[in-house]
């Protein structure tokens, strides 16, 4: 390995990482032997290892470096904001410009009345934030049973402990506890291609019409003086992106209103350009939540911030003191870092005067089209999504769409075909997921499905060898 910019040589970050560094998401049972990949740099649509290989990344670091690596200007922003003010107290009347800035450019972006910005560290505290506000706002209402919380299977809404149990990969929560089963319950995921049974024949609206009933169905039986909010992401992204029938989110959203619910956007993901918009909730999908969640791209990567935007019909309720001199009495340390807002300043700054928005309602069409001219290779199940967000499930067989089993590790043997060609793509179940930078170009588009159809080829080989598939 090479030595990199520290006093420590490659060799020895790699050992100080296995020792101490716990990953998120980690497989223990192979980490002690294999390690880390040190990615030590990174610039536009690509990123290198502590070898000096370059990789394309087809994901964006994980989903959110949406303007690429390594922009000056984010990094002499940055630098402005610290020397200029790093840090001061933001709680009760306290703020910063930039914090003041963002939250007024954040309320003109969003759509309809979703004007007021709670900001946090990420997506999870960003989500666990909004079911406390969720929460309290009930409680102001004095409809003090509304509670209940509906997420769906499949769903990913964070690592925190609220944010962990909303989650629908339920497998992620073996041997964790469950605290808030009591009023968190899941239904169906909007999975067209797995559907469950008794809908497997239907057509789209009427797989729609099955899975909104569903949900009034759960919310008549959790009782309609007790349910509080729907959580849903706009497209399902760690869950294996699951697009979700025509009039969905729309019809999901009359339903809330019917029985008195807030619906919570979870746009961490979806926002800020990777459909072509910088929200998508009422853009692509025609629907104004109550609350929207957003992290990542907020910010491209480059420093952390979340934030719960939330309409203004929440927030006259919240905005109510609770009993004389009470306080809204929840926020972090870190609420509206003047770095972090300054940072997301400049990267919507450079979306907006690259027109990365446009640009990204061009490509992405074309994206979707040329990952599914692999739909010739044996194992291809289905390529989905939306823009530059996309899922490709690979099958047995691509006739049946026969499912491969889970031991046969399909979508990780694709990733380290894929890491040997030098492209990085995301494994998930039988899925592999891509979600590259927004400043992605044609040639590239064409590059990423040229090393995919020699991974999957090299994968077929691999399948053969060990059994799992005839030749
Ligand atoms: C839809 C969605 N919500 C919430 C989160 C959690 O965000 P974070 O990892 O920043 O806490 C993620 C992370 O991938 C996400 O995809």
């Amino acid at each position: 390995m090479t030595s990199n910019s520290t006093n420590y040589s490659a060799k020895q970050i790699w050992e100080m990482d296995k020792k101490h560094f716990i990953h998120p998401y980690n497989d223990f049972s192979t980490f002690a032997d294999e390690g880390s990949q040190i990615i030590s740099k990174a610039e536009g649509m690509y990123v290198t290892d502590a070898d000096g290989r370059s990789y394309l990344d087809a994901i964006a670091g994980l989903w959110c470096v949406n303007i690429g690596h390594g922009r000056q200007e984010m990094a002499d922003t940055i630098s402005a904001q610290v020397l200029n003010m790093a840090y001061y107290n933001p709680f009760g009347h306290c703020t910063n410009e930039p914090g003041s800035i963002l939250a007024a450019k954040l309320a003109e972006l969003a759509p309809g009345d979703l004007n007021h910005v709670f900001y946090t560290c990420g997506g999870s505290t960003a989500v666990d934030s909004a079911i406390r506000l969720v929460h309290f706002y009930n409680n102001q209402r004095g409809k003090t049973n509304k509670k209940q919380i509906i997420s769906r299977n499949n769903a990913y809404h964070g690592s925190t402990y609220v944010a962990a149990n909303l989650t629908g990969i339920h497998a992620t929560k073996n041997s964790f506890d469950r605290i808030a089963d009591s009023w968190i319950s899941h239904i169906s995921a909007a999975d067209m291609f797995h559907r469950p049974a008794g809908a497997e024949d239907l057509t789209e609206t009427q797989y729609c019409d099955f899975l909104v009933n569903e949900f009034e169905n759960r919310i008549i039986q959790l009782g309609e003086d007790n349910v509080a909010a729907f959580i849903a992401e706009p497209i399902m992204g760690a869950g294996g992106v699951l697009v979700a029938p025509d009039g969905y989110h729309k019809a999901m959203h009359a339903i809330c209103q019917k029985y008195d619910m807030l619906y919570i956007a979870d746009e961490v993901v979806t926002s800020f350009g990777r459909l072509g918009q910088f929200f998508s909730s009422e853009a692509v999908f025609d629907m104004q939540p109550d609350i929207i969640i957003t992290a990542k791209g907020i910010s491209s990567g480059y420093i952390p911030l979340g934030a719960a935007i939330i309409s203004s019909r929440v927030y006259d309720v919240i905005a109510q003191p609770q009993c004389e001199g009470g306080l809204l009495s929840m926020g972090y340390t870190y609420t509206g870092h003047p770095v972090a807002c300054a940072a997301a300043l400049k990267n919507i700054e450079i979306i907006e005067r690259e027109n990365l928005l446009e640009h990204v309602q061009q490509i992405g069409p074309y994206f979707q089209e040329k990952i599914k001219s692999l739909s010739d290779l044996k194992i291809f199940g289905e390529a989905r999504g939306s823009h530059l967000m996309l899922g490709l499930e690979f099958v047995a067989d691509n006739q049946s769409k026969a499912p491969l089993p889970a031991e046969a590790k399909v979508a990780n043997r694709i990733f380290d075909h894929c890491g040997k060609l030098g492209l990085i793509i995301r494994p998930i179940g039988n899925t592999i997921v891509m979600s590259p930078p927004l400043i992605i170009d044609k040639e590239q588009v064409d590059t990423i499905t040229e090393l995919l159809r020699e991974s999957i080829n090299n994968t077929i080989r691999d399948l053969v060898t060990d059994g799992y598939i005839s030749a």
